[in-house]
């Protein structure tokens, strides 16, 4: 049996549904994956507060420094935010041969190119899974799939927030202000919600699979960067009336011409045979359009604590394959 020691960088929601997972598959793990992840250390920046009964509290400190430097540690997983704290400690982990794994879109947009390098130089794995469409194995596929195929187009709905407000101005004519509280109170949005309604999120997903797929920074011809604030309840009655949806929309084309990959972020009216008409609530979609695979579109939940989990924990399971492979226990 396969002991991983964990070090875990957050403990809010996304946080909370990790342990919730790794305790409730522990079973499987040990018998399907011959693994056993011991997470030895939990970074918060508060130790006092209330926290689910699945925290062990004795694990709780603020100091990520002694996670990231834990001889006993293998994998830190990094699901505090933001892009400060969080690119020193994935960088001090990696520093120091450790694997990790992170769900920090806005780390991995801004400083993702800097922390693959240090990986590199090290020998030690980054994975970022759940930074893009949360449970849904979109780098998954661009990793393990279309060799065969040019990417031609990505076009989806990438944040779980904007759906989920514009779904219920949509359904219940709410307001949205009032449809951005229901987001907040169900752990989708961000900390800071402006990242999700004015379209950054979305946008640092779509960098993170431009890097994914190796666009490099100067093919990559950008529009403004819009969200869903100035979606109004007319603007959606108008498109109910005509029976279309508004939804936010990330697309990226690749011209073959020019080699340029033109991308843009914002809402846009979708008719019913759209294949992102369907997508409502926190759903998720990705398009992916390749000239010889045609279309394929993955779709599931963007966002929640479990179908973050579930994107992380199979990224540690890809890094514990490569090092029980490397280092048989
Ligand atoms: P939360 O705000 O719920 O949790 C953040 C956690 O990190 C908290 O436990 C907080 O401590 C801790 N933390 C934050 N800053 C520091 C710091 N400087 N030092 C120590 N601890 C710190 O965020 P989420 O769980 O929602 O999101 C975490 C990450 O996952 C983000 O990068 C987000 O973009 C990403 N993500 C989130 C999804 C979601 O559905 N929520 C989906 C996909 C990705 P304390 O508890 O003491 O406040
Ligand atoms: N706030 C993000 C969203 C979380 O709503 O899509 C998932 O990345």
């Amino acid at each position: 049996m396969t002991k991983l020691g964990i070090g875990l960088l957050g403990c809010g929601v996304v946080g909370t549904g990790i342990l919730r997972v790794i305790d409730e598959k522990r079973p499987l793990l040990g018998t399907e994956h011959d693994l056993t992840l011991d997470v030895r250390g939990i970074v918060v920046r508060d130790v006092y507060r209330e926290r689910d009964s699945v925290v062990d509290r004795e694990k709780l400190r603020t100091d990520w420094l002694s996670v990231c430097a834990d001889d006993e540690i293998d994998v830190v997983i990094e699901v505090m935010g933001g892009t400060d704290t969080a690119r020193d400690a994935v960088l001090t982990a990696l520093q120091n041969g450790k694997s990790v794994v992170t769900a920090n879109k806005e780390m991995m947009a801004k400083h993702g190119e800097e922390i693959r390098q240090v990986a590199r130089d090290h020998g030690a794995h980054i994975r970022f899974e759940a930074s893009v469409l949360a449970g849904i194995p979109v780098v998954h596929t661009l990793e393990t799939y279309f060799h065969m195929s040019q990417i031609l187009r990505l076009r989806g709905i990438m944040n779980g927030t904007s759906n989920y407000i514009l779904t219920r101005m949509h359904n219940e004519d709410l307001a949205f202000d009032d449809a951005l509280q229901f987001a907040q109170a169900l752990g989708y949005a961000e900390a800071d919600p402006a990242m999700d309604v004015d379209g950054v999120d979305a946008w640092c997903k779509l960098q993170i699979l431009l890097d994914c797929i190796g666009v490099p920074q100067s093919a990559r011809v950008g529009t403004d960067v819009e969200g869903i604030r100035n979606v109004s309840k007319d603007s959606i009655a108008t498109a109910k009336r005509q029976r279309q949806k508004v939804k936010h929309v990330v697309c990226a084309e690749w011209d073959l011409q020019s080699g340029f990959v033109s991308w843009n972020v914002g809402p846009q009216v979708l008719s019913p045979d759209d294949p992102l008409y369907a997508i409502d609530d926190v759903q998720n979609a990705i398009c992916i359009d390749g000239d010889v695979s045609g279309t394929i579109t993955l779709s599931g939940p963007g966002a929640g604590a479990l179908p973050t989990a579930s994107g992380v924990l199979e990224d540690v399971l890809k890094i514990a394959r490569k090092l029980q492979v490397s280092v048989p226990v």
